[in-house]
């Protein structure tokens, strides 16, 4: 469905990312891992059209999208969660959701079904629909942005650390909602995540290091991977601790 050949990018003279390569298949959940600065948001913001490569090419559903602007991409199904959520603060919930429909021209029964799907996926933003997005709190705007993004008719939902600090129990539950997506209404996942939370929902994994991708294997290979857990999602916790009990 997507994908990424040898791909560069830079902002000015600095490379961000070097010859990056990946595809994500039709009704899988790829997940991308990586440290900070390891060029995780800059490989999306490329495949989005946000950053227009300095070679290589994106491919997704079969057309070369390499350099199209990311208004056209969108309008593909290619829709992005960027970093920090970016929904409107000073707006309502229904306003915000109302915002993703712009781009798309739906009839009133299927905005209405998306609109009952999102509630029915993250219940309490149905409970607070007036309220003004900057006062959720942090879980609750990033079920709205993905919603927001669901309005938008998604085939390939692009989304970059959603769990960004959230607390683990909403992670979860955003983990498990990402998971239903892809169940339920047959989008395909491409996610950046720095937590092994991610890794649980993942068919398949790639590490990023200075802008390379260094690893890529299955979701339960990555979970097991000494080497990309200890290397590039924080060290393991020590099991001998000398103060417990055993
Ligand atoms: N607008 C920019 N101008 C210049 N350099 C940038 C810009 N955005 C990112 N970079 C640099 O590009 C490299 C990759 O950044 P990127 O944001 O893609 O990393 P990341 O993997 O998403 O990190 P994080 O986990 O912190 O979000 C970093 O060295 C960063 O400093
Ligand atoms: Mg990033």
């Amino acid at each position: 469905m997507l994908e990424v050949r040898n791909v560069s990018a830079a902002y000015g003279r600095i490379e961000a990312v070097r010859d990056v390569s990946l595809a994500v298949n039709q009704g899988e959940i790829v997940v991308m891992v990586g440290r900070n600065g390891a060029g995780k948001t800059t490989t999306l913001k490329t495949i989005c059209g946000l950053l227009r490569p300095a070679q290589g090419h994106i491919f997704y559903e079969g057309k070369d999208i390499t350099g199209l602007p990311s208004y056209e991409i969108a309008r593909l199904g290619l829709n992005l969660i960027p970093e920090g959520r970016q929904i409107f603060a000073d707006q309502t919930v229904w306003d915000n959701l109302n915002l993703g429909l712009n781009s798309r021209r739906l009839k009133g029964a299927e905005i209405q079904r998306k609109l009952d799907y999102c509630f029915n996926l993250f219940p309490r933003l149905k409970q607070r629909t007036k309220q003004l997005a900057g006062t959720l709190s942090g879980g609750e705007q990033q079920m709205l942005a993905v919603s927001r993004a669901l309005m938008q008719g998604p085939r390939l939902l692009v989304l970059d650390e959603p769990s960004l600090g959230l607390a683990p129990i909403i992670v979860t539950e955003i983990m498990q909602a990402i998971w239903e997506l892809r169940a339920a209404e047959n989008i395909t996942i491409l996610l950046v995540e720095q937590m092994r939370y991610a890794l649980q929902i993942a068919d398949r994994a790639y590490v990023l290091k200075t802008g390379q991708v260094v690893w890529e294997g299955s979701g339960a290979d990555a979970l097991n991977s000494v080497e990309v857990e200890e290397a590039y999602l924080g060290k393991r916790k020590v099991i001998n601790d000398p103060l417990s009990s055993n």
